[in-house]
């Protein structure tokens, strides 16, 4: 048992090495210097489909992507199309990195970055869509809510007019306060579902499991879904938001019938 526990964080590091060397080989996986992303432009910023993919296919991201289930399944399903995971976390990206360098997968690319340096790495219009996966809720600190008004200013700065942004998540906090969120600075709601599974919404696209999902999904807990759009010019507030009231509040427009609303009342 000692032995066990001292043994097994070495493997884990050993492991992690590796992975980390192996990173340095993927012409898949962008691991930018901090000093290219720090109040800088990236060299890839404006030339992704040129210089990564070789094509002017539109773009599609997929925020803090783990082990990049989404990416590697949308790119599969959808081969006219380029796809980006982003994650902080080196030795889960190189799940990703790995199976779209054995598969030769031409529309996938990782960026090992964190998101607060997203604007480094775009052009005005040069991303189509972007895919929120099981985020971290950050339940105390709302600035760092992947869908808080200071990172939806920053995807705002690249994504196309027309861009969705998808957010699929078990966090009934993170699911409601962006619900919320979008109400108050009027944004499109394209639709929101606060159980896919039990509603019978999850089709094809959206039944991809990531690794988090999955252990979810194993405790029962639902999964939610919303589409928006960041259709407002103006500078975004924060929701003057207070959890438990207005989760009743969508609970009752959403669950009455397991019927899908798409605007919020
Ligand atoms: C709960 S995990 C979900 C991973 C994956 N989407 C899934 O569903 O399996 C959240 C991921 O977001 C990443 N992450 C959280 N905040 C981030 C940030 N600011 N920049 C980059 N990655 C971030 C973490 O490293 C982690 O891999």
């Amino acid at each position: 048992m000692v032995w066990a526990s001292v043994i097994q964080p070495i493997e884990m590091g050993k492991d992690k090495l590796r992975k980390f060397r192996e990173n340095e080989t993927f012409a898949c996986l962008i691991q930018p210097r901090t000093d290219e992303v720090l109040g800088a432009e990236h060299p890839l910023k404006g030339r992704w489909g040129e210089q990564m993919f070789h094509n002017q296919n539109p773009i599609v991201l997929e925020l803090g992507c783990g082990k990049g289930e989404y990416t590697v399944a949308l790119a599969e399903k959808y081969p006219q199309m380029n796809f980006i995971g982003i994650d902080i976390k080196g030795a889960r990206l190189w799940k990703g990195a790995k199976y779209a360098t054995l598969n030769k997968m031409g529309n996938v690319a990782f960026i090992r970055t964190r998101v607060e340096f997203i604007e480094s790495l775009f052009a005005p219009g040069e991303v189509s869509q972007i895919w929120i996966t099981f985020a971290d809720p950050q339940e105390k600190k709302a600035k760092k809510r992947l869908t808080h008004p200071l990172f939806l200013n920053r995807y705002r700065k690249f994504l196309a007019p027309d861009g969705v942004i998808h957010l699929k998540t078990d966090s009934r906090l993170l699911h409601f306060y962006t619900l919320e969120l979008a109400r108050c600075n009027d944004m499109t709601v394209l639709e929101h579902n606060d159980d896919i599974y039990g509603s019978g919404r999850a089709d094809e696209l959206l039944s991809i499991k990531t690794f988090y999902e999955a252990s979810f999904l194993a405790q029962g807990i639902p999964i939610t879904y919303m589409a928006f759009k960041i259709d407002n010019p103006r500078p975004l507030v924060e929701p003057d938001w207070d959890q438990e009231p207005y989760e009743q509040k969508y609970k009752t427009l959403t669950r009455a019938d397991g019927h899908v609303t798409s605007q919020l009342e």
